[in-house]
């Protein structure tokens, strides 16, 4: 059996408590990496007690509970929760809810969520608003105080990376007595850290930065407070069984060791690779709120810590055509959806969404990986000469 993990000591960097796991290290065989638990049912003693307070797996599985808590301690929250992808963490947030109960979410987001919200959401009784949460304004006129239960914001945003100030969607949310959900997919609690800036809840696709080796799928909700809507989803986890399976858990505690020094060195090369392509005569726009120029820049170095992110995207001249011409030129990017692994990854997001995406067609959306960022750039640009 583990033992329980110290208590985060407050004076230690997140990074080390990262890298250390926790510190957890197993009572049993001294082994400083878990074991990983695949039973999926648990047994009683005579007197008929759990022999160790669990039953069975779907809502309990002890595999799950370091990288959990080392999450909650990296972004500051009292608990996290791990489910069998990003999708199914969100989706269980929004059933937490009622139908009738309204949401506000913003109009540039991962785009498989704002279909699921626009479509499944609508039709499962929750009245969805879509905005440009860039603009407080916008959020504050879409809110309708004591109607509106969740606010989802998404900053960076997919995939033009606009900047919504968490902070202030907080404040619009406190007073409308609604609660604030933020995607952390992207920038991770290495970066930004949504609940110490007044958000209720953080999702991630623990698919890809967290886990930063793109061999598993995984999601996580970490809840500042355990309170009665914590509960909730927990046990509409426990119930609904979208619930991470032990090796994938196992996996992402592995992945989340390193996510300081990965997210780290990604963001220098990401910049490095934006600076370099800023106002280059093939390209329309690069998009980083890590240049100055971005509309979200200002935000962006307000509350983000260390960096601006390893996404950005290139508006290519000559429109969808152009952008896939030098698509099929890249030699080291990989021409693949999804983002976070080491490997770098560029997309044509209008290709992915089909024809009724709002996306330009001239953008390649670009993650950026842990290569050597002068070979990116050399292969981007023997790309760009193709136009
Ligand atoms: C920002 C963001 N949020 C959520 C998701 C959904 O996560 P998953 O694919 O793990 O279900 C993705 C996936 O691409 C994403 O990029």
């Amino acid at each position: 059996m583990s033992k329980k993990p110290p208590t985060p000591r407050t004076n230690l960097h997140p990074q080390t408590i990262a890298a250390q796991g926790l510190g957890w290290i197993d009572a049993e065989t001294g082994a400083v990496v878990p074991p990983i638990h695949n039973a999926t049912t648990y047994a009683r003693d005579e007197s008929y007690e759990l022999i160790g307070g669990r039953s069975y797996a779907r809502p309990n599985n002890p595999t799950l509970e370091q990288p959990e808590q080392l999450l909650a301690a990296l972004e500051g929250g009292e608990a996290a929760a791990l489910f069998a992808s990003g999708m199914a963490s969100a989706v269980t947030l929004f059933q937490s809810l009622s139908p009738g109960d309204h949401v506000v979410a913003p109009r540039s987001m991962y785009w498989g969520l704002r279909d699921w919200l626009t479509g499944e959401g609508r039709r499962w009784g929750l009245a969805v608003d879509l905005v440009d949460s860039t603009v407080l304004e916008a959020v504050a006129s879409a809110v309708q105080p004591g109607r509106t239960k969740l606010i989802w914001i998404e900053t960076p945003a997919n995939p033009d990376w606009g900047v919504t100030d968490i902070a202030g969607v907080a404040a619009i949310a406190r007073r409308a007595g609604a609660k604030l959900a933020v995607d952390n997919t992207v920038p991770t609690p290495v970066l930004t850290r949504p609940l110490a800036l007044g958000a209720d809840f953080v999702m991630h696709s623990a698919t890809k930065y967290l886990n930063g080796h793109t061999d598993l799928l995984a999601g996580a909700l970490v809840a500042a407070r355990q309170d009665d809507h914590w509960q909730r989803i927990l046990a509409l986890r426990g119930s609904g069984g979208a619930v991470l399976g032990a090796f994938e858990a196992w996996l992402l505690l592995r992945g989340m060791r390193t996510l300081f020094v990965r997210v780290r060195h990604a963001s220098v090369s990401a910049l490095e690779i934006a600076r370099h392509f800023d106002g280059h005569p093939k390209l329309v726009e690069v998009l980083y709120p890590g240049l100055e120029r971005h509309p979200g820049h200002a935000v962006a170095a307000r509350q983000m810590e260390g960096g601006f992110g390893a996404m950005l995207s290139l508006r290519v001249k000559g429109g969808a055509e152009g952008a896939l011409k030098v698509a099929a030129r890249c030699h080291l990017w990989v021409r693949a959806t999804s983002l976070g692994g080491t490997e770098s990854l560029l997309e044509h997001r209008a290709s992915v969404e089909g024809p009724s995406s709002p996306v330009q067609k001239d953008l390649l959306r670009l993650s950026v990986g842990l290569e050597e960022p002068g070979d990116l750039i050399e292969d981007l640009e023997q790309a760009l000469q193709a136009l």
